[in-house]
């Protein structure tokens, strides 16, 4: 594992975003796993404007979102549907053919959950995954708990990542449940760029960083990946006194 410490969530952003970049000028025809949340923002609004500068097209690009809520529609303006087609599909040019989430809409949950495992293996797996952390040290929405070698599933969500998430239904009915890729599946990524800034991530990075392998903290599948980046700022780093 390569950590990468810089100085805060602008710095996390520039450099995520070049790597990002650099991966999708070397194979114009990368599947990119991606994740949704506050962190990521500032990297894909870097990609955005490298991109246009630089007339990088994503034209080619095919990408796999790690999960969605289950029960409120892709219309939603909270879905990660629609965040990704604000901040990175409509910007970026991804074509919708390309762009892939969970169908969280759907009455048929384990069938989709199967259909998006098939589909991800039939893309040759996922080139480069983004990935945020929880503070409980959840990917995706991989809870505490959830075995290792998980495939896509249904979750019902921790009071945790409830209350993390609370500030984006202000007022509204919170989903509970979400579809995400199991870890097992993030871990037949070929490459992970995993992503943290902030002092409420500090205490899930430590335990990364202990290289311990814990299905308590989800992130520490990571340990045994033999090609993960981590880029943390100095908040997510500072060590516990
Ligand atoms: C989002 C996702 C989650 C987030 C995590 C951190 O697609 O899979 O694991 O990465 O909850 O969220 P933020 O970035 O909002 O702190």
């Amino acid at each position: 594992m390569r950590v990468i410490a810089v100085a805060d969530y602008e710095e996390m952003s520039v450099l995520a975003a070049e790597m990002i970049e650099a991966k999708v000028r070397n194979q114009p025809d990368a599947v990119l796993g991606l994740a949704t949340g506050g962190t990521p923002l500032g990297t894909y609004r870097h990609l955005v404007e490298s991109a246009a500068a630089r007339h990088l097209s994503f034209r080619r690009v095919k990408t796999v979102n790690l999960d969605e809520y289950v029960g409120i529609p892709a219309s939603h303006p909270q879905s990660y549907h629609s965040y990704m087609k604000e901040n990175v599909f409509d910007p970026l040019g991804i074509l919708p053919e390309n762009s892939h989430l969970p169908n969280g809409e759907t009455l048929e949950l384990t069938a989709e959950c199967a259909r998006y495992d098939k589909l991800i293996q039939e893309l040759n797996s996922v080139d480069l995954q983004v990935l945020g952390i929880g503070q409980n040290g959840h990917i995706g929405f991989n809870e505490p708990g959830t075995p290792f070698n998980s495939s896509t599933h249904v979750v019902e969500l921790t009071e945790s990542t409830l209350r993390a998430n609370a500030k984006y239904f202000k007022g509204e009915k919170q989903p509970v449940q979400a579809i995400t890729m199991g870890i097992g599946t993030i871990l037949k990524s070929k490459e992970i760029l995993l992503l943290a800034s902030g002092s409420s991530k500090k205490e899930a990075i430590s335990a990364l960083m202990s290289g311990i392998r814990d299905e308590n903290v989800p992130a520490t599948a990571l340990v045994s990946h033999p090609s993960v980046t981590v880029i943390a700022d100095s908040e997510a780093l500072a060590v516990e006194s």
